[in-house]
């Protein structure tokens, strides 16, 4: 049998390879990091329920999520900067997804643009946006991908402003003038194979989809210092509507972390949500997204379908997300390290540990289709879960 990679593998690799601050910025969260490590906390303190003596010779571990028919429950869910972890990183993780057939959401800030990943990759990628401060372009880019044939768009609303991130301060991702330049180059230095493969070979690092935006500028902290300027506070739901205006297709709301907000974005246009604290990148001392997954899907009310992200790691979390409601899942850190640390075969051999993993969370759990997986897979009745979710079997029945 060979050796499927572990997420701590894949996160150990990852950090041999790349420079610190980049290693960091995927690594870290906000503020005291409180939330982030709780995303995984509470996903271990769920119990499956062991099941034995059924016929499990024929498993089903395909679903449609969101509209996209997918191999398993995951997609790809958007992460910045792909294109600085691996050579041309955003294309190598899309033909990763199109390999083992899931999907894949291009982050709206890459270094490679839409339509690069897609002509490189032949997938036709998800997009990820931010309602963006400059509205005619964030209006230009909208057209510019649907006409690139995008269908899902992810609109992110968790991220009116950026989090705090300690982390990142202290690594001098941010840092400008000399000192942050030769800080970050000696960083690099310290990382010849990354120097060589990432950022000699992979370049052009462009702004990606923000490139006519930023035209005139060259350096990684242009494309941070336009970002930040670019964030918006005022945005509204009726945000929403200017969007759905413009795009034909399905649009996700990403950042849902109460039943009220799940309501309000299907009230405004959206075809579904995304539960997500943004892997606890964003405001700290929040609830996990796999506590509050429940409480929204019964909110919800079946009205569209609800994906679930944060501390994924492994098939038995992808089951324990089915379980607890969820239509489908995304991942964030677990395939930004696999990427940094194999390229698109490590994000291949990622997706195929999960895929192995499911397979014996099925069987043992008596789940012979995801698709029907509810909470009867769950173990209700160790004292710690009992906290968590209570009694009774069922979607969203809390
Ligand atoms: C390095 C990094 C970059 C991210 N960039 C984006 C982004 O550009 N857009 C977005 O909506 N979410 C972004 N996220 C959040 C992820 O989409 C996702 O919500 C989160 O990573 C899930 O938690 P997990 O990493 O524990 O799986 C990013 C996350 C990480 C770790």
């Amino acid at each position: 049998m060979t050796s499927l990679p572990t997420y701590e593998e894949q996160r150990a690799a990852a950090r041999r390879r790349l420079p610190h601050m980049l290693f960091e910025y995927i690594d870290s969260g906000a503020f005291d990091e409180r939330t982030m490590d709780l995303n995984r906390a509470d996903l271990d303190r769920l119990r499956l329920k062991q099941r034995v003596m059924r016929d499990m010779s024929d498993l089903d571990l395909s679903v449609d999520i969101a509209g996209t028919p997918s191999s398993i429950p995951v997609a790809l869910g958007p992460v910045g900067f792909a294109g600085m972890y691996a050579r041309r990183g955003e294309v190598q993780a899309a033909r990763a997804a199109a390999a083992e057939g899931v999907p894949f959401c291009l982050s709206a800030v890459s270094v490679c643009d839409y339509e690069e990943v897609r002509r490189d990759s032949g997938v036709t990628p998800w997009f990820q946006l931010y309602i963006i401060r400059d509205r005619a372009y964030m209006g230009d880019l909208i057209d510019r991908v649907v006409g690139a044939g995008a269908e899902t768009l992810v609109l992110t609303v968790d991220m009116p402003l950026p989090g705090i991130r300690h982390r990142d301060t202290r690594s001098g991702l941010y840092d400008t003038g000399l000192g942050g330049f030769s800080r970050q180059a000696w960083q690099g230095i310290c990382r010849p194979a990354w120097l060589w493969d990432v950022f000699v070979r992979g370049r052009p690092h462009g702004f990606g989809n923000f490139a006519a935006a930023i035209a005139g500028k060259k350096g990684l902290g242009d494309y941070w210092r336009w970002i930040r300027e670019n964030f918006d506070c005022s945005t509204d739901w009726d945000d929403l509507s200017w969007v759905r205006s413009r795009w034909p297709g399905r649009i996700l709301i990403k950042g849902v972390l109460c039943p009220e907000d799940g309501v309000a974005a299907l009230d405004a246009g959206a075809d579904g949500i995304i539960v997500s604290n943004h892997g606890g990148r964003q405001l700290d001392s929040v609830r996990s997204t796999i506590d509050v997954l429940p409480g929204v899907v019964a909110a919800v009310a079946g009205r569209g379908p609800v994906l679930v992200d944060g501390g994924l790691r492994s098939g038995l979390d992808i089951l324990k997300a089915l379980a607890a409601g969820a239509n489908g899942c995304l991942l964030g850190r677990a395939w930004a390290f696999a990427l940094a640390a194999g390229g698109e075969s490590g994000v291949v051999a990622m997706l195929q540990a999960l895929k192995a993993e499911l397979r014996v969370a099925m069987t043992l759990t008596g789940c012979t289709a995801l698709r029907d997986a509810d909470r009867s897979l769950l173990d209700t009745g160790s004292p710690p879960l009992s906290n968590l979710y209570g009694s009774g079997a069922g979607r969203g029945s809390l």
